[in-house]
């Protein structure tokens, strides 16, 4: 899989239009030309200098991924480590609390190495991983690796999933980062809201047809305006003093690429839901990975 976010080259230049679509973000599989129909031929010729500065370009693009994407797990990091440190401060140290602070710790530093495995693999252009997936746990998960920031907004958040889902498939790391992103908008958007209203709910369900699994996180946040969104989805457009504006983009990629679709939602009362939608494992598939 390839991230492209934006659709200039690093010259400021727009890419060749077969390659990325100005302003939007792109993912590509790893065996897909990186450019198409006649125009190739005329620049043919120039390929070695032009996939050098695609390249580059790609790469510049990956790194605001990267950075978007490790800084969940890095922050988790911090937070647990310097937890640990005040345990062992305490007289006699806290030892009991340090086990779970530290597992807390290998399990991000695995998610964060994970991540940025993606983006080598990426780079290297391998193809995308591919196993078996449950929603429901992956949902379960991601509620579980927000619970820091849940507490610290002081917010409630609960996942309800249906019975016997279909299972998905796909990458399973990739897929979580959606979810993480979705759900720390979800945060951010209640974190100033009253008491009552700091709450984000996430529905796991399945198409009559089985056909489909549906993840929709709803908040009770204030919502957007028309205006915004419109540019939801936009990448680097952001209404937070220390936002990427990345979130939305690379979820939908993401989402995208696993033949699924991701949209927003204005609720009719308040606040906002996001809607996944991913196409269920086919009946045959084996789950092998
Ligand atoms: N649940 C939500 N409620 C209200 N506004 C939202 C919500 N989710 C996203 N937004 C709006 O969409 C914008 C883009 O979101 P996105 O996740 O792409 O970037 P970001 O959160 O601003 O920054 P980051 O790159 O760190 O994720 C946000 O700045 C915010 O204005
Ligand atoms: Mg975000």
């Amino acid at each position: 899989m390839k991230l492209h976010l934006g659709g200039q080259d690093n010259e400021g230049r727009e890419r060749h239009p077969a390659s990325s679509a100005p302003g939007t973000l792109r993912l590509a599989r790893a065996a897909e030309p990186d450019t198409a129909g006649a125009a190739d031929a005329a620049m043919a010729e120039h390929e070695p200098r032009r996939s050098h500065r695609e390249r580059a370009s790609e790469l510049g693009e990956m790194a605001a991924a990267l950075a978007h994407e490790v800084d969940q797990p890095l922050t988790a990091i911090l937070s647990n480590a310097q937890a640990a440190q005040r345990f062992l401060a305490q007289e006699p140290p806290a030892l009991g609390d340090l086990r779970e602070l530290l597992a807390e710790v290998v399990a991000d530093s695995v998610r964060a190495h994970a991540i940025i495995r993606k983006m080598r693999q990426s780079v290297l252009r391998e193809p995308p991983e591919s196993s078996s997936i449950d929603a429901g746990a992956l949902v379960r998960e991601a509620v579980r690796l927000l619970r820091r920031e849940t507490r610290a907004v002081g917010a409630t958040m609960s996942a309800s999933v249906a019975h016997s889902l279909p299972q998905l498939r796909g990458d399973a790391v990739h897929l979580q980062q959606v979810l993480v992103n979705l759900l720390s908008n979800a945060l951010d958007a209640v974190e100033d809201c009253d008491e009552a209203q700091r709450s984000v709910s996430i529905e796991v369900t399945a198409t009559a047809d089985r056909g489909k699994v549906c993840i929709a996180i709803h908040d009770q946040g204030p919502g957007v305006d028309a205006e915004q969104f419109a540019t939801l989805f936009k990448p680097f457009v952001t209404s937070k003093p220390d936002g990427l504006g990345l979130g939305l983009s690379i979820s939908r990629t993401i989402v995208t690429a696993h033949g699924g679709k991701l949209w927003a939602e204005r609720n009719a009362d308040r606040g906002m839901t996001f809607h996944i939608e991913l196409p269920a494992q086919s009946a045959g598939a084996n789950g092998q990975g």
